[in-house]
């Protein structure tokens, strides 16, 4: 018999804001079966009673709230929950899934290309971005990892000069798509992780922005991840009248390559590894 989750009653979560309700229905899904049943199955742990029965709570409240069942994340919990129960009823089960295996010679000439060959670009050309590759750019910043899979990461994205102007900071965009890597911090609230892991809510981010930029790399568009303050922060929210809980991280200008630096270097790795034991 689940009493509450995260300190919420069933009535609590019925009226829950759905980001918030979301990132529970994930953190429970995330802690509550998928780190743990993949070590129950390897024999490493033992199965709690009634494993997962807090993500099957908060789906059916998902679903009773009439919140749609059929994205990718909520298939995840289904299927989740599916493997749980399976376990619960003293099956045992397969992924089916293959082990990681290495690249091939060829795969990885292409991931250093991805990883090495990227290096921010500042101007642009005058043509247009298609809305595809926007698309793909944005898929692989929601893709990017991030804590418990809280999913508090959405986008804004400006076409429109005019609006450019919103945003302030140290490189002016000509041409190209400005997105800018927003979050909605009471999912944080939600899980009090605003208090128990702070840095959390910054890296999750910071994996979206890094991702932008290098699926923006891949499709043959520049890209440069950049800094604005709070000032820019207020003034997007009062602009598309966002809560108070709504914050821009930082903004990433994308558009076809107008200059071709010189790939920075970093020290070498030899004096970055401070202890290898
Ligand atoms: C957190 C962060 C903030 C950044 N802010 C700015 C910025 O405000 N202006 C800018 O021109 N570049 C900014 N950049 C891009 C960096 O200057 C750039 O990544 C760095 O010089 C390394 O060059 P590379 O990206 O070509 O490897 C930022 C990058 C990161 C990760």
């Amino acid at each position: 018999m689940v009493d509450k989750i995260h300190g919420l009653t069933v009535e609590e979560l019925e009226r829950l804001d759905v980001g918030s309700l979301r990132a529970i229905l994930h953190e429970r899904t995330h802690h509550g079966i998928e780190v743990v049943i993949y070590r129950i199955l390897k024999g490493k742990m033992e199965k709690p009673p009634n494993l997962g029965e807090e993500a099957k709570v908060l789906l059916r409240i998902w679903e009773k709230r009439e919140l749609p069942m059929d994205t990718p994340d909520i298939e995840w919990v289904k299927k989740n929950i599916e493997m749980a129960e399976k376990l619960n009823a003293g099956e045992t089960f397969d992924t089916g899934l293959e082990l990681p295996k290495p690249f091939s010679e060829s795969e990885m000439a292409t991931v250093k290309k991805l990883l090495y060959g990227r290096r921010s670009i500042r101007q642009f050309r005058n043509e247009p971005v298609p809305d595809w590759m926007i698309e793909e750019i944005l898929y692989a910043g929601l893709m990017s990892p991030q804590g418990c899979n809280v999913d508090s990461r959405r986008f804004i994205v400006l076409r429109d000069p005019e609006k450019w102007k919103l945003v302030q900071s140290d490189i002016p965009l000509d041409y190209g798509v400005m997105i800018i890597v927003c979050q909605d911090i009471r999912v944080y609230q939600a899980l009090k992780f605003d208090k128990a892991a702070p840095q959390n809510i910054y890296f999750d981010a910071a994996t979206a922005a890094d991702h932008i930029c290098l699926m923006a790399h891949a499709l043959g568009l520049g890209a440069c991840w950049l800094t604005h303050g709070e000032l820019t922060q207020k003034r997007i929210r009062n602009y598309f009248k966002l809560p108070e809980t709504f914050v821009t991280r930082c903004h990433i200008i994308v558009g076809w390559p107008d200059e071709s630096p010189i790939k920075s270097q970093r020290m070498s790795l030899k004096d970055s590894i401070v202890v290898n034991g």
